[in-house]
């Protein structure tokens, strides 16, 4: 599943276009949850906390940029995306799936072609595509992606959690998993590093990529207001499994190319979530949310999960925790339900 990226309260998600005999496409499609439908066959849906609302995404959905592949009967494996304020960037991977036979049985990584950046004009009266190439590199995440100027020049930078090759797919077999303590290249797989790549718009050439810091890191989170534009944080989990400490938090400051991390021993956290403060005052200024999956050696024991509640500004443990007895290792879409369902937070577990 893709997460959408929202501009001008219109969403936008990436999926594919079969269309034999034609080449297989990436489409964008845009949705507007802000119109009421006008058709009567579609019924009032539910928001996420249950409050009936008029408004139908699905009325208003349409495709508004479509890029062929570059093979005629395979398409890039696509997790994520990137916008900017004039841009779509579609990121082709040499990790393929062959359309006849269409399942992840049938992903093939190709080493010696190049990883691809379509930059698409969002502008639907000049629809415009260039291509960027740079040498083949696996990801799964963008980080973010926003439009500066080098001198005179106008680039877009795109930050993503790369990885040499598409090893971590295997890296999540289950065959794998149970090996993952006696197999000496397992950390191998899933070693990746943060990426920013600078495409230079004048002259379609990528100026450069660089590692932003030396730390693995996955499920990158931003402030979503500075989604598409110049930001300065991102916080993730950590990707380095032999590392002392693989379960941590981490918050990456991006224009000083430096981080901070928060573990608690033999835990492991899962997605973070930023919520900024009311009338915030920093991209900053907010709270972290994760779920702490406990291993068997930790204090609280094995098969417990917590809630934690984090100052994103310092990465400090500041607000409070959320004991379940069970174990839980959670995406956001389920950390949201879980909060939902424990509307009344004890309030012995928060540090006022
Ligand atoms: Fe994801």
């Amino acid at each position: 599943m893709i997460s959408p990226h929202i501009w001008n309260k219109k969403y936008y998600n990436l999926g594919s276009k079969l269309g034999f005999p034609l080449r297989p496409c990436y489409a964008i499609a845009e949705m507007d949850c802000n119109s009421k439908t006008n058709n009567p066959q579609h019924k009032a849906v539910k928001n996420r906390f249950d409050q009936p609302t008029s408004k139908s995404p699905w009325s208003t959905a349409k495709i508004v940029a479509t890029i062929p592949s570059r093979w005629p009967l395979r398409l890039g494996y696509m997790h994520s995306f990137a916008t900017t304020k004039n841009y779509f960037i579609i990121i082709e991977q040499p990790l393929s799936i062959w359309m006849p036979k269409f399942a992840v049985d049938h992903l093939q990584f190709f080493p010696e072609e190049d990883t691809y950046f379509y930059v698409v004009s969002r502008n639907q009266a000049h629809p415009q595509s260039r291509v960027f190439r740079v040498p083949a590199f696996f990801y799964f995440h963008t980080i973010n992606g926003f439009e500066t100027k080098d001198g005179e020049d106008d680039i877009i930078v795109v930050d993503i959690c790369c990885y040499d090759d598409a090893s971590a797919i295997d890296s999540m077999y289950v065959a794998a998993l149970e090996n993952a303590k006696t197999n000496p290249d397992y950390a191998k797989m899933l070693h990746g590093r943060p990426k920013r790549f600078i495409l230079k718009t004048a002259n379609g050439q990528v100026a450069e990529s660089q590692m932003i810091v030396n730390i693995g890191c996955e499920m990158p989170k931003i402030n979503v207001e500075f989604n598409g534009m110049p930001y300065n944080y991102f916080y993730a989990i950590c990707s380095d499994v032999a590392d002392e400490n693989p379960g941590q938090l981490i918050k990456v400051d991006v224009v000083n190319n430096t981080f901070k991390t928060w573990n608690e021993p033999n835990a492991f956290a899962s997605e973070p979530i930023f919520v900024p403060a009311p009338n915030s005052k920093g991209e900053d200024d907010g709270i972290i949310m994760s779920i702490i999956l406990y291993s068997g050696e930790s204090r609280a024991g094995p098969n417990r999960s917590t809630l934690v509640i984090l100052n994103a500004r310092i990465l400090y443990h500041c607000k409070g925790k959320l004991d379940d007895p069970s174990p839980c290792y959670c995406k956001e879409n389920s950390l949201l339900v879980l909060v939902d369902k424990r509307k009344h937070f004890n309030k012995d577990y928060c540090i006022q």
